[in-house]
């Protein structure tokens, strides 16, 4: 069988099929290989590319456009480089397309082959690869991206790139580099605070290159604590998007939890305590939230609803069930307590169905859990944004103001839930936005509107908020 040689074909259509290999993602030689088995397959005409210079400045154009959405991930050598996997599954939710560039040490934690099935694209290894000629190897895994993603982003990576060192793929690519690099570092926390990394992470910020991380917390070394720790995935993921153009919604890769309803505190087993919360104005934050780009975990008592698309419903019956399923939630990067949970239960609920020849039952009331209160008082794991509402039918901006300070949220969502206002079970509400600021508080007085429109206004202003304008 006839071998061809790429190199001796002609410039013209070398010139096609490095663009035609660039826009694809693939080598020159895949690319011939494809051309090849399409033609055969009877899906190209052969006289594909009768003038291939004339050809070469639309794909020349589609070419520059393939970087739209891509990410160049360079996977250190360390033991965090198990959670890039997750980072390129993360990443690729948010239609993504990520190349891996795996180091020699990375290499001792994960392989090309499991980095190139979660990206269901080729990994790269190698500066000088062989079975891809003319393949513009570092250049294009440099250029032909958006964005390139170091992680974990080790001591030595970050040493390399600090001096202009290129002696391997990933550190050939990083000096290539043209457009915005974000590191994620990881490493133990004596080598994170030793001054020559010190020295450098100064050099690589001041060069323009974006760190996110590292973060405190338990090391992989038996007992070693501190900080190191490589920003979790969506983390990462967050700041990635911050660099994409066009990609990115003003919440992805922030979670939100958030819950809704009324909850059912059981008086025996057929009859319950409840209030007459819909659950609306919750789902549509959910909704809102879901529709902005974030991971949507929404707390649930019982309603008459549908989950929306694409957000993780959990429905709980009880207070105390409700706050258990918002700390399993946790972490979360904002909170938004939309639910109407019962101040009290049943001290002693029957077990039975309580009869009516029994007398009249006594029901002894006990405080339930104040979910948000607990939530926003958390020392660890607490929201950056915690979000109440104040339901009230007398003295709204006054009641507001101490619930925000008794309970220690940020911000309350305020509304009138008098039976003449029509909120409770109703599709419309006027909503006071109080915020605190420190001791101050300031309220912002929103007109009347449909619990959509509140529930879209409140994700805008929490973008805002975040620094991402909806
Ligand atoms: O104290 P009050 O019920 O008026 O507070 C209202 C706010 O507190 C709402 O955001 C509600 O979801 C939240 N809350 C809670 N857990 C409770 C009571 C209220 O999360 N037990």
């Amino acid at each position: 069988m006839a071998s061809l040689t790429i190199r001796k074909l002609d410039d013209a259509i070398k010139a096609d099929l490095r663009l035609r290999s660039a826009k694809n993602g693939r080598s020159v030689e895949e690319e011939v290989r494809v051309i090849l088995r399409e033609y055969l397959d009877g899906r190209t005409e052969p006289a594909m590319r009768p003038a291939a210079a004339e050809a070469a400045a639309p794909l020349r154009e589609r070419a520059e456009t393939t970087s739209e959405g891509r990410i160049t991930l360079i996977i250190g050598g360390g033991i965090a480089a198990y959670k890039a996997l997750d980072l390129v599954r993360r990443l690729k939710e948010r239609h993504l397309r990520v190349r891996c560039v795996l180091t020699d040490a990375a290499q001792q934690f994960v392989t090309p082959l499991a980095a190139s099935a979660v990206s269901g694209e080729r990994a790269y290894t190698a500066l000088f690869d062989p079975t891809s000629e003319l393949d513009a190897g570092h250049i294009r895994l440099a250029r032909d991206c958006e964005l390139i993603v170091v992680a974990p982003a080790t001591a030595d990576l970050m040493a390399k790139m600090a001096h202009g060192l290129a002696d391997d793929l990933a550190s050939a690519i990083l000096l290539a580099a043209k457009g915005p690099i974000l590191l994620a570092p990881a490493m133990n926390p004596v080598m994170w605070s030793n001054a020559a990394t010190r020295r450098n992470a100064e050099q690589l910020k001041r060069d323009g290159i974006a760190l996110v991380g590292p973060n405190t917390g338990e090391m992989a070394e038996k007992g070693e604590r501190g900080l190191g720790r490589m920003a979790e995935p969506l983390e990462i993921v967050a700041a990635a998007e911050r660099f994409m153009r066009k990609t990115a919604k003003p919440l992805s890769g922030q979670r939100v939890l958030i819950t809704a309803g009324p909850t059912h505190e059981p008086i025996d087993p057929v009859r319950y305590i409840a209030n007459r919360s819909s659950g609306k104005q919750g789902f549509a934050i959910a909704a809102a939230a879901k529709a902005a780009g974030a991971d949507v975990t929404l707390i649930s008592g019982p309603v008459e609803l549908e989950g929306p698309i694409g957000v993780t419903v959990v429905f709980v019956e009880s207070a105390r069930q409700m706050l258990k399923g918002v700390e399993a939630a946790l972490p979360a990067d904002i909170a938004i307590f939309a639910a109407a949970v019962a101040d009290w239960r049943v001290a002693h609920a029957g077990e039975q169905k309580l009869k009516k020849g029994g007398g009249m039952p006594p029901l002894q009331l006990v405080e339930n859990p104040d979910i948000l209160a607990r939530i926003a008082n958390l020392k660890e794991k607490r929201p950056c944004l915690v979000i109440g509402f104040a339901a009230e039918t007398e003295h709204l901006i006054d009641n507001a103001t101490a619930k925000l300070r008794r309970k220690g949220c940020d911000w309350i969502l305020a509304n009138d839930v008098s039976a003449a206002s029509g909120v409770m079970g109703g599709d419309r509400n006027t909503i006071h936005l109080l915020k605190r600021n420190g001791a101050d508080i300031s309220v912002e007085d929103w007109p009347l509107m449909s619990k959509e429109e509140v529930a879209f206004e409140l994700v805008a202003e929490v973008a805002r908020t975040l620094g991402k304008p909806a």
